[in-house]
């Protein structure tokens, strides 16, 4: 950095650029101590309304319709990267070999290869903060669960989750970039990257899967008459395309230390929007979230009398991560919601930056790699009929 001040960019501005944008705009209004002065600078989109949109609304000084215009600027310092999975690898490779700290969005990539030759970039630049944004590290209840494995829960004996949504559920909903690539690039890359991060982030390392059954429901989609945002819903053009990959992947796991884990996505559960729930179950105890109610988790140990034990709800606020000096109004149930986290990935990743650390680091673009390796061996044992896969780093 030449300048003073960290000048930012978000590519792509749908629906998760947003959250992007809002972060980067409200993180050094958290968490102390002060960050260097940050300019709010670029805005890329293809879809040039939806870029000049993003820049008013969240007060970025310019619009680009091409992202190359990114990296060749001087006044940007840091870039999120937050368009479809088949795009991450060539603008990640071209910030990093222009000098930019790239957080790049999950899944990595579509493909092991492409994330070993954007780690293997990464790795060629490491004076550049290169990392991957899995959010839900920093939801306070996930965190709080983790800060509670080992000694109060005991080690995990087993963990239960699910990561169901319902954007794939009704078949007038839009063909997008979701719906394309081979088998484990449907709800398992994006969804079940997030629910297999957040397993290994509580449990440990997966050593390996098995059982893996993937099934497609709605097997084509028409595409949209415009532009769309997300899973948002569309007028429809005439023409229909087919689903490539699939609505719902189930699998089991074993951890390296052991511990058994049963998980499911889906992006077709009628009646969940965005449901990442999980119970994981310790030796001397266990704990449960669901992030239909953030605010809180529920915990069960040995310590109430039999008469009236059992699982009890735990209220999140200052006692756990991120809470306190977290939000603008720092008050105990004063509650926070998943755009919070992107403020605080936001934060996290400035920090990296500029060489603080109170907040612990954004995932590394290896920790990417890896996640790609999981989800890879679950599509590997979804054709083999179910056979238990290797991980192997
Ligand atoms: N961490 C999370 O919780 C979370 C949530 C949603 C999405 N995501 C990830 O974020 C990424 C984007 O997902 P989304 O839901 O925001 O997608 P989206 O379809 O809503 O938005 C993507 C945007 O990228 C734009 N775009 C496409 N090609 C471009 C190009 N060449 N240059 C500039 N812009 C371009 C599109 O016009 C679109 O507006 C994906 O990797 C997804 O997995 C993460």
């Amino acid at each position: 950095m030449s300048r003073n001040d960290i000048g930012l960019a978000v590519i792509g501005a749908g629906m998760a650029g947003r959250a992007h944008l809002a972060g980067y705009r409200n993180a050094p209004a958290v968490f102390d101590p002060p960050l260097p002065p940050v300019r709010l600078v670029a805005v890329s989109d293809l879809d040039e309304a939806l870029a000049a949109d993003g820049a008013r609304r969240y007060g970025y000084e310019r619009a680009e319709s091409d992202w190359r215009r990114i990296v060749e600027a001087d006044d940007i310092d840091v870039v999120s990267v937050v368009v479809a999975n088949h795009l991450h690898r060539e603008m990640v490779e071209a910030l990093l070999a222009a000098g930019k700290h790239v957080l790049c969005e999950k899944p990595l990539a579509p493909s092991v290869a492409d994330a070993e030759a954007m780690v293997a970039a990464a790795d060629a630049h490491p004076d550049l903060v290169a990392t991957t944004g899995f959010v839900y590290r920093r939801q306070p209840a996930i965190a709080a669960i983790r800060d509670r494995i080992g000694a109060e829960l005991g080690d995990v004996v087993h963990f239960s989750g699910q990561y169901w949504c319902d954007y794939g559920v009704d078949a007038s909903g839009p063909m997008s970039w979701r719906y394309r690539g081979g088998p484990g690039s449907g709800a398992l890359a994006d969804i079940g990257s997030h629910l297999t991060d957040t397993a290994e982030f509580l449990c440990g390392p997966i050593e390996s899967v098995s059982g893996a059954v993937f099934s497609t429901s709605i097997t084509e989609r028409f595409l949209p008459a415009g532009h769309v945002v997300g899973h948002g819903a569309a007028a429809l053009s005439e023409t229909a395309e087919p689903v490539e990959n699939e609505d719902v992947a189930t699998f089991t796991a074993r951890f390296a230390s052991g511990a058994a884990a049963t998980l499911s996505v889906s992006r077709a559960t009628f009646g969940h929007a965005n449901q990442l729930k999980f119970q994981v179950s310790g030796t001397r105890g266990a704990a449960s979230f669901d992030m239909e109610r953030p605010g809180e988790f529920g915990y069960v140990d040995g310590s109430s009398p039999a008469g009236t034990g059992g699982y009890r709800q735990v209220i999140v606020g200052p006692h756990h991560p991120y809470v306190t000096r977290g939000m603008a109004m720092d008050f105990p149930s004063v509650n926070f919601g998943s755009n919070d986290l992107f403020v605080f990935q936001a934060r996290a990743m400035l920090e990296q930056v500029a060489g603080l650390d109170t907040l612990p680091p954004v995932a590394p673009m290896r920790d990417g790699l890896r996640n790609l390796r999981i989800l890879a061996a679950v599509t590997e044992s979804a054709a083999a009929g179910g056979a238990a896969i290797r991980i192997d780093d």
